[in-house]
């Protein structure tokens, strides 16, 4: 085999733009040099393939290798001088290996594409992607099930409809996060295992026609498989369509628990307090500690929302194969990723510093009827149908209310005046009672919440 040079042009790479100037249109090197670690890595593994392989020679490999490696460090020294007229980072490279090792630089592109070659790098970051968010949402469930440890005899009023209903442990509700965010996680590892195929060697759609060891090359990137048809492998996007699904319902989540600790921090319930580190003072009202970054991660999950919209809307409808319309895909990813990451991080962080106020989430289950359905429950063991009971002590809490009275400071007279079925028994029904009763699997009964716990911590471990 002969190689040869083409030394008449100086830079092919910056030719290959057809000489005139990008309009900012098309430019995207002003978001997508994110993906420098994973272009030059896989270039690296792409030159090396070339030369084992017989297909270009050994001292350009060496080249080229070298060259790259300068590359990467320019860039992460911030001495890289990115060319927006290069449009992007794989042509912003290419052209600087040419200013560094001349023509040699012109073999790196034999056998690949740009569009297997963004593929490529696309499902490596967000690979990377994937496991961050996993390990942020990982670090939440721990500040969960630390802070839940704490409060397994915790009473707090559970709700309905925003309406104090039954009385449940703090550390059940702390727990109900563990487990969304648990979900979360899965779909994370679900979303890396989905993005774990390796499109390089798929050329611009057909394949190539030079002799390359693809297994080689998927090995040295850590891919897992090689893709099995290359026309679809330069022209789906599922895989990032999947993170922003995880991402979505990650920030759903984070939502909720976000508007959770939003209301529980108000004057009005006072069940909580975030530290300073997360709440942001007003600039006019001096009293005031906004739970700034619990209504950012509210209001952030929007944009993740947006990105998966954007997204499914962007692939939809596209002609095989390759479509300039794919390049869209990246701000959104990038934006959801950091997004995510961030919102996880920072929750965790809100959970782990959060200080309770049991007594006042004692005192809201107290001045309350949460026990309403414990007193239903009573009749039921003493043979009355439950609808009966249901309207027994219905009738009861309405008196109650009109009397201005809690349930606590009823006698059993006005108990037995409600139904002649009631006796002494009743007056044993407590907060603790109602909570230890609801024994079952999945139920708010602290020693099912301690075992919930020792579960969750098992599968923390595990995860590890
Ligand atoms: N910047 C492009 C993208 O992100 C790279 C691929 C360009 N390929 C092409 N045939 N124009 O999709």
């Amino acid at each position: 085999m002969t190689y040869e040079n083409d030394s008449t042009n100086k830079n092919p790479a910056a030719a290959a733009r057809g000489g005139e100037l990008a309009s900012d249109f098309t430019v995207s090197v002003h978001y997508d040099s994110r993906l420098y670690h994973e272009d030059i890595e896989s270039s690296v593994a792409h030159a090396r393939m070339l030369g084992r392989q017989g297909i270009i020679p050994a001292d350009d490999v060496d080249r080229i290798v070298d060259g790259l490696a300068k590359i990467m460090a320019e860039i992460e020294a911030g001495e890289f001088e990115w060319d927006p007229e290069l449009e992007d980072i794989h042509m912003n490279v290419e052209a600087r290996l040419y200013e560094l090792i001349g023509d040699a630089a012109g073999r790196l592109h034999t056998a690949r594409s740009r569009n297997d070659q963004v593929a490529t790098d696309t499902r490596l970051w967000t690979h990377t992607a994937c496991s961050r968010a996993f390990e942020a949402a990982g670090l939440l469930q721990t500040a969960l099930v630390e802070l839940a440890e704490k409060h397994i005899e915790t009473i707090v009023p559970g709700y309905t409809h925003m309406q104090r209903g039954q009385p449940v442990v703090l550390a059940h509700h702390l727990m109900a996060y563990f487990e969304m965010f648990d979900r979360d996680a899965t779909r994370f590892a679900q979303a890396a295992e989905s993005a774990d195929v390796m499109p390089l060697g798929s050329g611009a759609m057909a394949g190539v026609p030079y002799p390359i060891d693809r297994e080689w090359v998927a090995d040295q990137l850590d891919f897992s498989e090689i893709s099995r048809n290359s026309m679809d492998a330069v022209s789906d996007r599922d895989f990032i369509v999947e993170f922003l699904t995880a991402s979505s319902l990650a920030m759903a989540h984070l939502s909720r628990l976000a508007e959770e600790l939003i209301i529980w921090s108000s004057d009005e319930f006072g069940f909580v307090s975030l530290t300073d580190e997360f709440t942001s003072g007003s600039s006019i009202m001096p009293q005031k500690r906004n739970p700034d970054f619990a209504e950012l991660i509210r209001g952030k999950t929007g944009r993740v929302y947006g990105s998966l919209m954007a997204l499914l809307t962007t692939i939809k409808g596209l002609p095989l194969t390759y479509n300039r319309d794919l390049q869209e895909d990246k701000e959104g990813l990038f934006d959801a990723a950091d997004t995510v990451i961030t919102s996880l991080e920072s929750a965790a962080g809100m959970i782990s510093g959060l200080t309770v106020n049991a007594d006042r989430m004692r005192q809201a289950a107290e001045n309350s009827f949460v026990l309403a359905t414990d007193f239903a429950d009573y009749l039921v063991g003493k043979g009355v149908p439950f609808r009966a009971a249901y309207i027994a002590v219905s009738d009861l809490s309405k008196q109650c209310i009109e009397a201005g009275k809690g349930f606590g400071e009823l006698e059993l007279e006005d108990f037995q005046a409600a139904s002649t079925l009631f006796d002494e028994g009743v007056l044993e029904i407590t907060l603790e009672s109602a909570v230890a009763a609801r024994d079952v699997a999945g139920g708010t009964a602290p020693d099912r919440v301690r075992a919930a716990i020792a579960e969750a911590k098992r599968l923390l471990a595990e995860a590890d």
